[in-house]
């Protein structure tokens, strides 16, 4: 057990472009479970592998359990793989494949089949372990991959992607199983994913990079309810969130033939004469009197219970359509024109040059915050 930080660790793979990670900054606590999430491309199995010892840092350091391990080689770091594709050996059995880490490292037979076997009993692979890897299900060669890094007992999990190859019904269960699982065992892991609902379900906090850079670490609630930036708001949360421009004035915002008045002067943290709303689906409802934001509706989702109701409102320039959750058993139709009104108190604001949250609670770990942390670092140095 121990923790991991990554001390403004940064991989630029290629001279002179832009980092693959950028100044990482991110403290993993013991036993915590932590996960990366962003899009293809992002970074996130650099920064794992950057803590595997697989990458080069080429700024800053990560340490784990307090100790820099920047220069330490993987198989000093105490840290167990769980890959996508699981890397199983296919001439050998589950039992096989499950001890071979052990094996190597020197492990007296009799303690290495007693810890394959509790793994075995935790994972449910009992009946399988005189079997080959083709002979199981994609969910049980996941279970054997699994199994492999926990006989290790290591100080770090780190997992990438290790659910993509399963299909989505056993992703969900699995998924239960890691992380109730690496919270029985109380060891840290690093959880790689593209998939936010992933992220949200498993996480104790998200770390949401974003070309390299970190965006917001986080708790699922407070990702979900103060996002740090537009970034954030528009990738976290399914449907995603509406984000729309809106003309302010003063401390208030004009939401169609409906005002808004803005809390603790929150709009005094920008000069423009726009701002960036964003309203979760949830948090807009229909009106009855023509108040509110028209919008033609061009797209309806039926669910059951809800419906969704998709639409491009009147006049204002919109990132995606807006979307609005409605219920199920009564939804407007298709080409009807609708008035939609947010929440007041749920909108979120940013402001239309930085992207930056502007009202209620604004979370630490903006992009801001780390380029003012960056900055603050370069003026120390001089
Ligand atoms: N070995 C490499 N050499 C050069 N560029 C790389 C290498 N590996 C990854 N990259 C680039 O670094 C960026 C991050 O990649 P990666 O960490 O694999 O992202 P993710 O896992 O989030 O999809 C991408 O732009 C990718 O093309
Ligand atoms: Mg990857």
């Amino acid at each position: 057990m121990a923790s991991v930080t990554y001390d403004r660790a940064s991989r630029i793979y290629t001279p002179g472009a832009r980092p693959a990670i950028n100044q990482l900054h991110l403290e993993i606590e013991d036993g915590e479970f932590l996960v990366l999430v962003g899009p293809s491309g992002c970074g996130k199995s650099t920064a794992l592998r950057m803590l595997a010892g697989l990458e080069e840092i080429n700024e800053g350091r990560i340490l784990i359990g307090g100790e820099d391990v920047s220069h330490v080689s993987p198989k000093d770091r105490d840290i167990a793989m769980v890959f996508q594709n699981y890397a199983l050996y296919p001439h050998m059995s589950v039992a096989e494949n499950m001890g071979f880490a052990l094996k190597i490292a020197g492990v007296a037979k009799e303690e290495r089949n007693e810890r394959v076997r509790k793994a075995a009993e935790i994972l449910d692979l009992v009946p399988y372990l005189e079997r080959k890897p083709k002979a199981l299900s994609g969910g049980q060669r996941q279970r054997v991959a699994m199994g492999r890094a926990i006989v290790r007992s290591p100080k770090v999990f780190l997992m990438d992607e290790p659910l993509s190859n399963l299909d989505a019904k056993l992703r969900v269960q699995t998924r239960t199983q890691i992380a109730a699982l690496t919270r029985e065992l109380q060891t840290t892991t690093v959880y790689v994913t593209h998939d936010q609902v992933e992220a949200m379900t498993m996480g104790d906090r998200v770390c949401v990079l974003k070309d390299g850079v970190l965006q917001q670490v986080d708790t699922p609630r407070n990702l979900y309810d103060n996002p740090a930036n537009v970034f954030v708001a528009g990738f976290i949360g399914s449907p995603a969130m509406s984000l729309f421009k809106v003309a302010r004035d003063g401390q208030d915002i004009i939401v169609g033939n409906d005002r808004i008045t803005i809390p603790d002067n929150a709009l005094q943290k920008t000069e423009a004469d726009e701002v960036i709303l964003g309203v979760r689906p949830e948090d807009m409802s229909l009106s009855t009197d023509g108040t509110g934001l028209p919008m033609v509706v061009d797209v309806v989702e039926e669910l059951g219970a809800d419906a969704y109701i998709y639409g491009s409102p009147e006049g204002i320039n919109t990132f995606q359509p807006l979307i609005v959750r409605v219920e199920g058993r009564r939804p407007p139709a298709k080409g009807e024109t609708v008035h939609i009104k947010p929440a007041a108190e749920y909108v979120h604001l940013f402001d239309v040059n930085t992207g930056l949250r502007l009202n209620g609670e604004i979370p630490e770990n903006t992009p801001e915050a780390q380029l003012a942390d960056v900055e603050a670092l370069a003026d120390a140095e001089e």
